[in-house]
């Protein structure tokens, strides 16, 4: 196992009552002692953000969630839960998101720079690697979330390719790669690590049970056991930190290998006529 100093649990759903994760604080302080019991030591909260209906609306909810992030965090610290606590939002995409991309933490830490950013579990949106590309000529750097949940979206490895040529980082699910969301995700989550795809780790936990809790500790060990390549110092504690700082994270693209099916050029058309005509000679 690779020593570490931190743990940075990088996407969860426990300020409660504002999205479909933990209901009350004492739920919330409950899965913080879950955290903290696998050696989790920072937590970044990202409830769901989704399209508004008004306009005030966005900005009225961000005021509630500061303010429960705000007695959450003091409520641990009574409580001596040693877990330091970090804001930001898990935005599923919609079109005009970019208008609300200012608002208080729907960066991550207010940083105004990292965004994460899910797609819809059922595809990702067509032209998802304009729409980044457009973000990042925003100045935005988005996070891709849980990328191995997507249906179908491996079977684009050409355009993750080109997210990562362009910066945009991959977080993936503990429990993904533990299997609680079945044999495909799974073997999906894989092929992330096999390739080192893998930027940043996040539970995702919205509530108490295994399957949608904090599964830190259990994954950590599967990959300390299976995937010696892997370096977890780096996705659990020196990328969240830059991410949080704001800083440029660097990804290691050396190794891609895409097998890009060319469309044959002038050259190689009139190559492969000769080639047949010479045999037709023969
Ligand atoms: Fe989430």
């Amino acid at each position: 196992m690779q020593n570490l100093d931190k743990i940075y649990d990088f996407h969860n759903h426990i300020i409660y009552g504002v999205d479909d994760g933990s209901k009350t604080l004492e739920n919330s302080i409950k899965m913080l002692q879950q955290a903290a019991d696998q050696g989790i030591t920072n937590v970044v909260c990202a409830p769901h953000q989704f399209e508004p209906i008004t306009p005030s609306y966005l900005p009225k909810r961000q005021k509630n969630i500061v303010k429960r992030f705000n007695i959450l965090k003091r409520s641990i610290k009574e409580k001596k839960i040693p877990i330091e606590l970090l804001l930001g939002s898990e935005i599923m995409f919609f079109r005009d998101m970019k208008k609300y991309l200012s608002l208080p933490y729907f960066s991550i830490n207010n940083n105004k720079k990292y965004i994460l950013i899910e797609f819809s579990l059922m595809g990702a949106p067509i032209s998802f690697v304009d729409i980044f590309y457009d973000l990042i000529m925003e100045g935005y750097q988005p996070i891709l979330a849980h990328p191995e949940r997507i249906s179908g979206l491996y079977k684009d490895r050409n355009k993750l390719v080109k997210l990562l040529k362009m910066g945009v980082l991959f977080q993936i699910n503990t429990g993904s790669i533990l299997g609680l969301f079945g044999k495909q995700v799974q073997n999906i989550s894989k092929k992330y690590l096999k390739n080192n795809w893998i930027h940043l780790l996040g539970s995702d936990a919205h509530s108490l049970n295994f399957q949608r809790g904090f599964s830190m500790q259990k994954c950590v060990e599967y990959i300390s056991n299976n995937y010696h390549d892997i370096n977890l110092k780096e996705i659990l504690e020196l990328n969240p930190k830059a991410v949080i700082n704001g800083d440029h994270v660097e990804i290691d693209i050396s190794d891609i290998k895409i097998r890009v099916k060319s469309p044959p050029n002038n050259l190689n058309k009139l190559i492969n006529k000769i080639i047949k005509k010479a045999k037709k000679l023969l």
